[in-house]
């Protein structure tokens, strides 16, 4: 009889242990690289080490931390991929280094995410992408030996997730890259290159919904922030950006499997010098899409070339007779509000739409920009737009 009682209490104790097991999660835990043979010495390799804490990590059903302490880590191309078990954090204290020999870096990633849920990307660290060892591959226009490059910071199909305090300088190619991404929230980064370098741009979104960007700094050689095809619900704050191409929208229409562009809201940023400020471009000819829902509220100028900027002409290297080429992007629902500050161009104001579908419902809003130039005055130059303006209108008579 006592020993049928015992097995009962075995079995039930059994019982509720699996359950728990399957359902409490773990406390939270800390894998730190060092412990997995990272060496940080700035030379070797440390890719392996990471790949090891991370998997380790990714299979703890709990929220757990890769650490990575102070100290100097070489990473070769390396992914991070889940589904994850619990919540990440990839806490990064030290500073991430990437190889600057060629046979390493001929690959479209540097560091990636992929498939991750719930992941905060932190630490106040650096990476550093070496990107001087690899500019002169990137200008497929001026270069024969033009190579895909990496991208320092990728993200692919990551939702619920984070990145924040964090500094990436001198990427190969694009700083920090979304695709196929939901619900991230970026603050608190800074981006820095060369003003010369190519194709660096700060933040690049493709294909991706409900991202916030904001309390970023960004000086580059390219985009500050770029969106392309897919790129929904995007919302921008609080950003300085300067030197490099400025925010921009596009190129949109290249591709014939083009989404929409929609729900994209920019305030309160500031550009330093940059080449443009705020941008919509759509190549010609082009595929038809979509963008619409678009703002660009309370921004400051200074210096900037093509501060407020729509080119629907965009083709870079076409043929000078490109013929009758048109965009097929339908450009509407676009307000640009309280715009101010110096235009290092004449045309302050340009709004090139296309001829076949022209601009919708475009708004001018207290837009007053003065050309730098002593004793001349900035211009506005519109065609194929239809839309209304409001209040201050410097310089005016586009609309
Ligand atoms: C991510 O967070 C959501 C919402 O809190 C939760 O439902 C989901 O289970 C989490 N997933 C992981 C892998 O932590
Ligand atoms: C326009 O986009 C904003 C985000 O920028 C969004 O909150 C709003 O609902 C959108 N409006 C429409 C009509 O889609
Ligand atoms: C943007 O700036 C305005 C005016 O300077 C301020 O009232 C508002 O709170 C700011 N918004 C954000 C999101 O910083």
């Amino acid at each position: 009889m006592a020993s049928r009682l015992v097995f009962c209490i075995a079995i039930v104790l059994i019982f509720l242990w699996s359950v728990a097991d399957a359902f409490v999660y773990s406390p939270p835990k800390i894998f730190n690289v060092v412990n997995y043979g990272a060496r940080a010495d700035g030379n070797t390799d440390d890719s392996q080490a990471f790949l090891r804490a991370w998997s380790d990590a990714c299979q703890w059903k709990g929220s757990s931390t890769v650490l990575i302490p102070g100290g100097t880590y070489m990473l070769h191309s390396i992914t991070f991929s889940g589904p994850c078990l619990g919540e990440m954090t990839f806490f990064i204290r030290g500073t991430l280094k990437a190889p600057t020999i060629p046979a390493l870096f001929f690959t479209d990633t540097w560091i990636g995410f992929h498939s991750v849920d719930n992941l905060t990307v932190t630490g106040s660290g650096y990476l550093d992408g070496q990107g001087a060892s690899a500019w002169h591959y990137n200008d497929c226009f001026k270069n024969s030996q033009c190579l895909p490059l990496p991208s320092s910071l990728r993200f692919d199909f990551i939702r619920n997730s984070k990145i924040q305090y964090l500094s990436s300088i001198n990427s190969k190619k694009v700083h920090i890259n979304l695709f196929a991404c939901n619900n991230i929230d970026i603050s608190y980064v800074r981006v820095s290159a060369p003003e010369n370098s190519p194709n660096t741009d700060g933040i690049h979104i493709g294909a991706s919904t409900n991202i916030k960007i904001s309390r970023v700094s960004i000086g580059t050689g390219d985009d500050c922030i770029s969106m392309v095809s897919g790129s929904q619900n995007i919302d921008i704050s609080e950003v300085i950006c300067g030197p490099g191409h400025g925010i921009s929208i596009g190129s949109l229409g290249k591709g014939s499997q083009n989404h929409n562009v929609m729900g994209i809201s920019v305030r309160n940023a500031t550009f330093w010098n940059t080449e443009n400020g705020v941008r919509i471009k759509t190549w010609s000819p082009s595929w038809s899409s979509l963008a619409s829902n678009i703002s660009f509220q309370n921004i400051i100028m200074k210096n900037v070339g093509n501060p407020i900027i729509i080119d629907q002409k965009y083709c870079p290297h076409c043929p000078p007779s490109g013929g009758e080429s048109v965009s097929k992007v339908q450009i509407r629902d676009v307000e640009f509000n309280d715009i101010s500050g110096t235009s290092s161009s004449k045309v302050a104001l340009s709004l090139q739409c296309s001829k076949l579908v022209p601009c919708q419902n475009v708004k001018l809003v207290d837009i007053d920009l003065a050309y730098k130039g002593l004793g001349v005055l900035a211009i506005a130059s519109c065609s194929n737009v239809i839309g209304t303006s409001y209040g201050i209108q410097n310089p005016g008579g586009c609309l």
